[in-house]
């Protein structure tokens, strides 16, 4: 069984993603929404985060973890994993297969994702190690909106506010570094019109998942969600998300 973290809906879209394409994985996915949104917090606190779910994961005999969340990627030491039964090579983070996805390309680029992605630095090394200049936008209260069920239109004044006209005019192809961005792909489509292509990073994450897990993950495609609070908004989208799935939703400590 794999378990997949996020703090808390926007993991969805990487677990989608994965369920395309390995279906007879077994995951236990685990969305923090008690702490959401995560993209505000300090490095400490989302260490703590971090360090808590890999923990229930890992005490729920996840072998295997797929960090769904870009906002923890700088606190996934490589040191943390001695502390659990979690091997290096049975962890899979966005940052490593987004950048590489874009190795040796000619795009123009820019990268959006929550404050805590952008302070951490972390893309900025990964994009200057393959010698590529990336536009970095990072987005306040955008993924807390996203997560608490706000309106379109707000969300759609967020995003608008985020990439004015001299902005857009910097790159081609925008990648959305916070897994909760897709789930309103259609607000960022509309604001930035057809001159730019949106990339989805959990289509490599995925593929990642696919490519180092398979067939030492192969189980009967069961699905459990734990969330650390109840929250209709995330039962709705798990619906619309997996509609011929059959999960159980539990509400943990
Ligand atoms: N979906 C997460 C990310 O990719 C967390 C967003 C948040 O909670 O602020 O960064």
């Amino acid at each position: 069984m794999i378990g997949i973290f996020d703090s808390g809906s926007g993991g969805l879209t990487v677990l989608s993603a994965i369920r395309d394409r390995f279906p007879s994985i077994d995951v236990l996915y685990y969305g923090d929404i008690k702490n959401a949104p995560y993209g505000s917090k300090s490095r400490e606190e989302l260490s703590a985060l971090t360090v808590h779910a890999l923990k229930f994961l890992s005490d729920r005999g996840c072998r295997s973890i797929v960090s769904a969340c870009n906002s923890v990627s700088a606190s996934l030491a490589v040191s943390l994993f001695d502390s659990f039964d979690v091997g290096l090579e049975h962890l899979i983070e966005m940052v490593g297969p987004t950048v590489r996805a874009f190795r040796g390309t000619k795009a123009r680029l820019a990268l959006c994702a929550t404050p805590a992605t952008i302070q951490s630095g972390i893309y900025q090394n990964a994009f200057t190690m393959i010698g590529k200049q990336v536009e970095y936008i990072s987005i306040d209260n955008l993924a807390g909106a996203i997560e608490f069920g706000k309106s379109e239109s707000e969300i759609e004044g967020i995003v608008r506010q985020a990439f004015p006209e001299y902005v857009q005019e910097k790159f081609d192809v925008l990648i959305l570094a916070c897994t909760h961005y897709p789930l309103v792909l259609d607000v960022f489509k509309r604001v930035l019109g057809d001159k730019v292509s949106i990339f989805d990073p959990a289509l490599v994450v995925a593929e990642r998942v696919e490519t180092q897990l398979w067939p030492r993950e192969m189980g009967d495609g069961k699905t459990h969600f734990a969330i650390s609070q109840d929250s209709p908004h995330f039962r709705t989208l798990v619906e619309r998300l997996f509609p011929n799935t059959t999960y159980e939703i539990e509400v943990v400590e």
